[in-house]
């Protein structure tokens, strides 16, 4: 089975085509296109995802990376010749919301030849409204125009499926499903989400444990903003901190000012839920009180905090496996690219002989992507989920749940 997927959730704008082959017990995925533009560095002014920009970049390029998949697949598309100047004005002001699919939009994209591909996957929520509607559009025209169904996609599910799934070490763009056994827990880190969740089968999700205030992904990207790294800046505050460590550990560093153990919010309550916005009101008088940093400082307070967040998810993950008897841990969504909390996690399953098996993303599937949209849409799909037809009103729903 042939899959477009779609994804506009967030501030990625993505395309994947898939072949999907193979059951539930052994999915084969196989990219044959994906294009992805990540609008972040346009967000970096406004210190965090500005909506209003990031809507009108969605509709501004998501057809030119729908071009560059179909064509990189094979499928041939030229649709961007097809479409003028104005035309693209126009959409840009049309696509984000409810209503009739614009006309413009159906008539260029007749001029795409009909690719063999079997159904459009598209990411319907959670996220920016405005930015989900941009996509959902999209693959509804696309699905109109093509006459084939539609498979929605929740951004969670994505993120969750994508540590389901290894890269092939023979076959060059090709992904393995290898879980199958259930329950799994899976924790999914972003920046829209922080949530523990239950897998009893593919599409049956239960959340058992969610933060309370900011996500892990948002309290990253707010702490590394105050020690001076621009939007999304969780990778280089992540990255500042682990020289911080190297250097420690080769010859003792003097810092200027005291150093500080930061809080643990909530490891101690008798729950799965986090916290994180009372860690990063501390990060933040502690980098008042220091006033001027140095190099020394900021590699201390962004491995302090790293080190607090870190030592969190470490305890709720152990307790959420003493819950059940989980088949696999699979830590999924953008703070699941984070090596320190790969390696600790990996160093705590082994002292504390946890064997549960502890899955992460490849490389390019931990942070926003298409691929895993398609993914998630091929599982609902052999759960004989229905698609929806062509002509389906799908609505895109900001705060979509998943269980
Ligand atoms: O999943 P994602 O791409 O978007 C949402 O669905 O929200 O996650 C983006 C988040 C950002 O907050 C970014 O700073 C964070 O993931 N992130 C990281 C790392 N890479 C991405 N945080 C910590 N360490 C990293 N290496
Ligand atoms: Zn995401």
């Amino acid at each position: 089975m042939k899959i477009l997927a779609i994804e506009t959730s967030c501030d990625e704008t993505a395309v994947s085509i898939l072949e999907a082959t193979g059951t539930v017990s052994d999915a084969v995925f196989t990219v044959l296109g994906d294009a992805l533009y990540s609008q972040a560095s346009k967000h970096a002014a406004y210190g965090g995802v500005y909506p209003t920009l990031a809507k009108r970049e969605h509709a501004a390029n998501l057809i030119p990376l729908l071009d560059t998949a179909l064509k990189e697949a094979g499928f041939g598309s030229h649709a961007v010749q097809y479409i003028n100047e104005k035309d693209t004005l126009f959409l840009t002001h049309v696509l984000d919301r409810e209503g009739d699919l614009p006309t413009a939009l159906l008539s260029f994209l007749q001029h795409i030849p009909r690719p063999p591909i079997d159904a459009i996957a598209v990411t319907h929520g959670p996220g920016l409204e405005p930015a989900l509607w941009v996509g959902v559009n999209v693959a509804r025209a696309l699905a109109m125009v093509w006459d084939i169904p539609l498979i929605p996609v929740n951004h969670i599910e994505g993120h969750v499926v994508a540590s389901a799934v290894s890269r092939s070490e023979t076959a060059l763009h090709t992904y393995h499903l290898n879980q199958t056994q259930f329950p799994i827990l899976s924790l999914v880190i972003s920046g829209g989400h922080s949530e523990f969740i239950h897998v009893q089968d593919w599409g049956e999700y239960h959340i058992i444990g969610a933060t309370r205030d900011d996500s892990v992904g948002e309290a990253f990207d707010k702490v590394a903003r105050l020690i001076g790294i621009p939007y999304p800046g969780g990778a280089g505050l992540s990255a500042l901190a682990q020289k911080h460590r190297s250097l420690h550990a080769t010859r003792p560093v003097t810092p200027s000012h005291p150093t500080r153990k930061l809080p643990r919010p909530m490891s101690h309550t008798n729950d799965l839920d986090l916290s994180f916005s009372g860690l990063k009101t501390a990060v933040l008088y502690w980098v008042k009180e220091i006033g001027d940093m140095d190099d020394t400082m900021r590699g201390l307070v962004a491995a302090a905090f790293e080190d607090a967040v870190v030592d969190v998810l470490i305890t709720k993950t152990t307790r959420a496996l003493a819950l059940h008897p989980y088949q696999a841990f699979l830590l999924g969504g953008g703070v699941s690219a984070n090596t320190y909390l790969r390696d600790r996690l990996v160093h705590h399953f082994s002292i504390s002989r946890i064997d549960t098996p502890l899955l992460v993303p490849a490389a390019g599937l931990s942070t926003d992507n298409a691929i895993m949209i398609g993914i998630a849409s091929y599982l609902l799909h052999l759960r004989n989920t229905p698609p929806l037809s062509a002509d389906y009103p799908l609505r895109a729903e900001g705060n979509l749940k998943i269980g």
